[in-house]
C-alpha cells in the first residue's frame, strides 16, 4: 500500500538553546493531526554568510545542500521564528538565501506554514509578512490562515520546563496543523 504519511519539516529561526520558538517547534510532533509526521530540518548554524564567490568556486556547502534536499523531499515546511527588528532573523534569511540559489530551487510549490512567538505584544506578526514576501518570490505556497502569533510568550511558554503552558495556544497550533494537512492535500506536490 502507498505510504500516505504527510512528512513535514520544521525550521527554527532562532539559534539560541532556550529559544521560545524552538520550544514551540519541539512541541509540534505531539500536536500534529493523524497522518502528519513533523521532524526538525537539518541545521543552518554553520552556513557561511552567503557569498556568490563561494558558490562559484567551491560550490554549495554540504550543510546547504542537506537543508535544500530536506526541503525538496518534504511535503511541507513549518517556520518557527522570532522577529528581529521587525523582520526575518539574519541567520534564517542567510539560510533561505543560500537554499534559494540551489538548482531545482526547493521551495517551488512547497506548502509553508508560519508560526512566531515573542515576549512582545504582537507575537512576531511582522516577521511573518517579511517571510511571506520571500516565499512569494520563491514560488512557495504559504498557508493564509489560521495564523499563529504567540504574543507575550513568556507567560504562555515555560522556558524552564520547555513546555507550552497556555492551553489556548496549544489549541490554536493544533487547528493550524490540521488546516495545514488539508492545505497540503489540496495543493502540495513535491518538486
Ligand atoms: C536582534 C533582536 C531583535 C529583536 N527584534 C524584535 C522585534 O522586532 N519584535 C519583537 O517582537 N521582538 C524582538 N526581539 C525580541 C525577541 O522576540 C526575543 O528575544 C525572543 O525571545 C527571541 O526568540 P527566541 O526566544 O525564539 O530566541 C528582538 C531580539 C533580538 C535579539
Amino acid at each position: 500500500m502507498a505510504d500516505t504519511t504527510i512528512n513535514v519539516i520544521s525550521i527554527c529561526g532562532s539559534l539560541r538553546k532556550g529559544s521560545y520558538n524552538r520550544i514551540v517547534m519541539k512541541a509540534l510532533p505531539a500536536l500534529a493531526p493523524e497522518g502528519m509526521k513533523i521532524t526538525e530540518a537539518p541545521p543552518f548554524n554553520e552556513f557561511p554568510l552567503y557569498d556568490a564567490d563561494i558558490q562559484n568556486s567551491t560550490g554549495f556547502p554540504a550543510p546547504v545542500q542537506k537543508l535544500a534536499d530536506a526541503i525538496r523531499a518534504a511535503d511541507g515546511v513549518i517556520f518557527n521564528t522570532p522577529e528581529y527588528n521587525f523582520g526575518v532573523p539574519g541567520a534564517l534569511k542567510n539560510a533561505i538565501d543560500w537554499v534559494s540559489r540551489v538548482p531545482n530551487q526547493p521551495f517551488v510549490g512547497k506548502p509553508i506554514a508560519l508560526q512566531s512567538a515573542s515576549p512582545g505584544p504582537v507575537g512576531g506578526a511582522r516577521v511573518q509578512y517579511d517571510l511571506r514576501r520571500a516565499m512569494v518570490f520563491l514560488d512557495a505556497l504559504t498557508l493564509n490562515k489560521p495564523e499563529i502569533f504567540i504574543d507575550n510568550c513568556a507567560q504562555r511558554i515555560d522556558d524552564k520546563t520547555g513546555k507550552i503552558t497556555d492551553e489556548a495556544t496549544v489549541g490554536f497550533i493544533k487547528q493550524q496543523l490540521a488546516a495545514f494537512a488539508k492545505f497540503i492535500a489540496a495543493h502540495g506536490a513535491k518538486s
